[in-house]
Order: structure tokens, then C-alpha cells, then sequence
């Protein structure tokens, strides 16, 4: 039986818990959970009910749980709002609940599309004003965990960035580089600012923001500055060996999408002051997005 703090990563197997799955081993006795799936070695868990997440807990009995199972397609979220607010709150909810329950800390990952991204810079004192079902479901959240659980964490995220083991996640690279290599174009939003963060330096920062006493509450997370869209796929494209002539430029809002924001750059000096990790780079970040250590499994 290992002596090591037990951490739960509820969404194990999507593109964020992928990474931090690496990371945690050393320090942490790991449980994954995930929707059931065929081939999934991991525990089973529906956040949408109760007693799933019931279980899942009573099987881990976690110190720490870090909440990533979610719904993140902003179109997705806004056409059935219904379904979103379910998984985003609802699920969320229960493991609050059960976090309560069983005395665990968690970690909540939300999204900057909880501001309206009409300035520049974000800090976490600052309003929320979501303007997509996404956004506001994520907003939500975040109320509903700060509230019965103080000493939470909550980590606001503009763009997460890298390579997942498998396709099906959210993770842009695997999407951008299946693309790329069939020689199709791919086009960007040349008006969308967001400052990124690859996956694996996420991950750090969650396991040193978990060890930290006291360190409740809201904390942004992204590069130290921030890029368009299109820049940044145009960056990494060529960071992957591909032609900048496949990567172009859309000027305009695409009709029938979510409203999304347009400037989301989270400011990021609470974590830095906190943090022993340094807040990268643009240039930084894509570079260990595209070496980032899941890339192997491709
Ligand atoms: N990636 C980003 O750029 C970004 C930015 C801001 C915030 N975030 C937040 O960070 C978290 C992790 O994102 P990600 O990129 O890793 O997303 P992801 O790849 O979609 O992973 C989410 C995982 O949760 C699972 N899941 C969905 N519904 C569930 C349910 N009812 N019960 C249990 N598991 C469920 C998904 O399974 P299926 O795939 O089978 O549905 C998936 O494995 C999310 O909360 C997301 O909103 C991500």
C-alpha cells in the first residue's frame, strides 16, 4: 500500500488529464477516471450522476481531485445548452459535493471565456461576463466550487496547446497535424487573441499549485504575452515542419458559430508570485507543445 497522497483526475483521458497523468506519478498515487469506454484500464465515472462519481470516490477515497471532464466544444455547448449545463454544473456539483464529502481538495479547470474579451488583460478580480453557453456554464462552475469549497483551486485557461496519445481529445495539435499532413489548408482567425499554454507546463503548474498550502482561489494561466489565432497556427505549423502557404487567415466571424471573445489574455502575476515554475513564452510554449513528451505515441 503506497504512502503517496492519492490524486483522482476526473476526464483522465482526455487531452489536459493525459498530461498530467505523466506528471504526477512520482509524487502522487494516481486514480484515473473517465467515461466508460472500451479499452479505458482506468475507473468508470459519469459525472452526470451521483452515484457514478459516488463510487469513483469510494473506490480512489482521494486527498486530491482534479476535476477536467467536461463538455469544451463552444459550438457544441451553445447548440444543446441543456447537455452543457448538465456536464459543466450539474457534474461539477456532484463532485463538489463528494470532495466535501470525503475532505478532498480539487482543482477545477475553467476557461477565459468567462470574461467578454472586449479589453486587454484579465485579472481574477475581475468580473465575469461569458457571452457563450460554454462560458457561462464554466463561470458557473467555478461560483458553485469556490463557494462550498474555499480552499479550492480554480485555474482560468485562455488555450491549452500540444499533443495528445490518442485522437478524440481536444487536443488542437493532433486536429492541426492530421490536417497538415494530408496537405490540406487550414484557416485561423486572424482577430482572436488568446496567450496559450502547452499542456505539459499546465501540468506542472497544477501539481505545484496542489502542493502549495493556503493557495485557494483563482489563478490565470497562459503565456506571458498574447498572440492571434492565426498566428500562433502559423507558428506551429512551421515549428512542425510544415508549409506557412497551408495556414491562412479568416477576418471575419464564421456565422452560425458560438460568440467567442475576442482579446483573452489572462494576466498572470498571481501565479508567478506563488508559483516556482516560470510563466513562458509564446515561443516557448509552442516550442514544447510540438516536442511535448505525448507526441511520441502519434
Ligand atoms: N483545452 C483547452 O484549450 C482548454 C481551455 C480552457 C479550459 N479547458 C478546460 O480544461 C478541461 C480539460 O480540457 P481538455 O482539453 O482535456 O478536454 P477533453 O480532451 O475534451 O477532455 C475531457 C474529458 O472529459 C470526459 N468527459 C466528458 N463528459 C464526461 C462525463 N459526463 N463524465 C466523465 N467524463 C466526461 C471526456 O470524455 P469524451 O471525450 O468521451 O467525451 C474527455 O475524456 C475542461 O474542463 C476544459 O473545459 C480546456
Amino acid at each position: 500500500m503506497s504512502d503517496k497522497p492519492r490524486l483522482l483526475i476526473l476526464g483522465a483521458r482526455g487531452f489536459v488529464g493525459q498530461h498530467l497523468a505523466i506528471q504526477a506519478p512520482p509524487a502522487f498515487q494516481l486514480f484515473q477516471a473517465d467515461l466508460p469506454a472500451t479499452g479505458w484500464p482506468g475507473l468508470a465515472v459519469d459525472i452526470t450522476s451521483g452515484a457514478s462519481v459516488g463510487a469513483a470516490f469510494r473506490e480512489a477515497s482521494p486527498h486530491v481531485v482534479v476535476l477536467l471532464a467536461a463538455t469544451s466544444d463552444i459550438d457544441e455547448c451553445e447548440a444543446d445548452p441543456q447537455r452543457a449545463e448538465q456536464i459543466n454544473v450539474g457534474g461539477a456539483a456532484y463532485v463538489v459535493e463528494a470532495c466535501a464529502r470525503h475532505g478532498a481538495k480539487l482543482i477545477f479547470t475553467s476557461s477565459a471565456a468567462v470574461f467578454d474579451g472586449t479589453r486587454h488583460g484579465y485579472r481574477e478580480s475581475d468580473d465575469p461576463n461569458p457571452l457563450s453557453v460554454y462560458g457561462r456554464t464554466k463561470a458557473r462552475a467555478e461560483q458553485l466550487v469556490l463557494r462550498t469549497l474555499p480552499t479550492s483551486i480554480v485555474i482560468r485557461l485562455a488555450l491549452v496547446v500540444g499533443f495528445a496519445q490518442n485522437h478524440g481529445t481536444n487536443a488542437m495539435l493532433n486536429k492541426l497535424a492530421e490536417k497538415l499532413r494530408a496537405g490540406q489548408s487550414v484557416t485561423f482567425p486572424d482577430f482572436e487573441y488568446r496567450n496559450p499554454i502547452d499542456a505539459g507546463t499546465l501540468a506542472k503548474f497544477m501539481l505545484e499549485l496542489i502542493k502549495l498550502p493556503g493557495s485557494g482561489g483563482v489563478y490565470h494561466l497562459g503565456a506571458s504575452e498574447s498572440i492571434s489565432r492565426f498566428e500562433l497556427g502559423l507558428r506551429l505549423a512551421r515549428r512542425m515542419g510544415f508549409s506557412s502557404g497551408l495556414i491562412h487567415s479568416q477576418t471575419t466571424p464564421l456565422p452560425g458559430r458560438a460568440p467567442r471573445g475576442l482579446d483573452h489574455f489572462l494576466l498572470t502575476e498571481r501565479v508567478r508570485t506563488v508559483c516556482r515554475t516560470p510563466v513562458p513564452s509564446c515561443n516557448e510554449v509552442i516550442e514544447r507543445a510540438v516536442n511535448g513528451t505525448t507526441q511520441a505515441y502519434i
